[in-house]
């Protein structure tokens, strides 16, 4: 299914001296481009109206289902320069297809595929001066999102919805650079519980990650990392992360997808690229009894977090309010470095995309 987009552009952009400054350093989410993508659906009609508008607030009944229920699903892909100034994103079908299952968990229309690609090509045919060069990973950070608008108090499946889309130049997610990080883990809140809605990618499961994250900064690390809300046993994912743990015999592990954890497309895509060495990545239980034994006995000699935002971002270390556990105190491990340079390598165009994953939008 397809509708046709129409195009309002912004009378007034950002003047191009001030953009060009901010595309030197641009500080990850702090600015937005000149248009968004604004799509309305109404359960009655099915998608009715797809536009291209200047950037700008939302006028929004205070009684809109969304502000009181959250019901509300979002993605995260990011636009990349090419050397010859094309522009590329990476693997956008599975992010449609993430939004989907999102979309299907939260009783929110589904965003068909076309749709999905339309919006990202028609939002960077505007915003094209916006994607930064590749210096130093830049990149423009879109977010397609989705919400309830219906003006409707009663608690159901809205009958209104917007899909919208977004976007912001960005530098790296830590302002640290490709430095470990350190994860506090969380023991008193849990992210997501059996059957809940941990696999979709819904606001809610991160207004539930703050407290412990918050607890994080005022401890000195980075991100949260979440056990399993059943028994506190097992190692999830971090708050907006997936994780792998590397051992020292070669093999590599990470949190099987049971439902309660977020099927990234970076974890995805790194399971390949191991696989396509023939390191063998096992999708399993993890514990965090195995993860502290493995680090203190140097078992596990590589931590590494990914993600759209975070891209492969090395983890230094662990702690709690009852523990401390170091792997390296100041640098990356070699499989952590060449995996980021095989990924970013293809994700701009500098290493042969064998899987096909990057998709043209300039
Ligand atoms: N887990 C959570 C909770 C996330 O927010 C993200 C980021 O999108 C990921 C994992 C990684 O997913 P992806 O690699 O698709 O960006
Ligand atoms: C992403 O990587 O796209 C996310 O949504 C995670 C968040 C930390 C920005």
């Amino acid at each position: 299914m397809s509708i046709p987009f129409e195009v309002q552009r912004n009378a007034n952009p950002m003047p191009k001296a001030q953009r060009e400054a901010l595309l030197v350093n641009p500080v990850f989410g702090q600015n937005r481009t000149d248009h968004q993508v604004v799509c309305t659906w109404e359960k009655e009609k099915g998608w009715i109206s797809a536009q291209v508008l200047p950037y700008g607030p939302i006028l929004m009944d205070p009684a809109s289902a969304v502000l009181h229920y959250a019901q509300e699903i979002f993605e995260g892909i990011k636009a990349y320069r090419f050397a010859d100034g094309s522009i590329w994103t990476f693997r956008p079908h599975e992010n449609a297809k993430r939004m989907q299952l999102s979309a299907r968990r939260m009783a929110l229309p589904e965003v068909p595929e076309d749709i999905f690609l339309e919006s990202l090509k028609q939002l960077i045919a505007v915003d094209a001066d916006w994607v930064p060069d590749a210096s130093n990973e830049k990149s423009l950070y879109i977010r397609p999102f989705e919400i309830a608008s219906e003006n409707f108090l009663g608690v159901r499946a809205t009958h209104r919805a917007e899909y919208r889309v977004i976007a912001s130049p960005v530098g790296a997610y830590f302002t640290g650079g490709f430095k470990p990080i350190s994860i506090w883990i969380s023991q008193k809140s849990a992210r997501a519980g059996k059957n809940g809605t941990g696999a979709a990618k819904s606001g809610g499961n991160y207004a539930a990650s703050l407290v412990a994250q918050s607890e994080g900064y005022d401890n000195g690390c980075s991100q949260v990392m979440f056990l399993d809300a059943e028994s506190s046993t097992y190692v999830e994912e971090l708050g907006g992360m997936n994780l792998f743990f590397v051992f020292k015999d070669g093999h590599v592990a990470t949190p099987a997808l049971d439902g309660t954890i977020l099927g990234g497309i970076t974890r995805k895509s790194l399971i390949q690229l191991m696989q396509d060495r023939g390191i063998a990545v096992q999708e399993r239980k993890i514990s965090l009894d195995e993860v502290r034994s493995g680090i203190t006995s140097g078992l596990i000699s590589e931590v590494f977090a990914c993600g759209t935002a975070a891209v492969i971002t090395p983890i230094g270390g662990f702690k709690s309010t009852s523990e401390t556990l170091n792997i390296s105190a100041t640098e990356p491990g070699p499989l952590t470095i060449s995996l980021r340079e095989e990924l970013t390598g293809i994700q701009y165009g500098r290493v042969q995309d064998r899987h096909n994953w990057m998709y043209r939008l300039r």
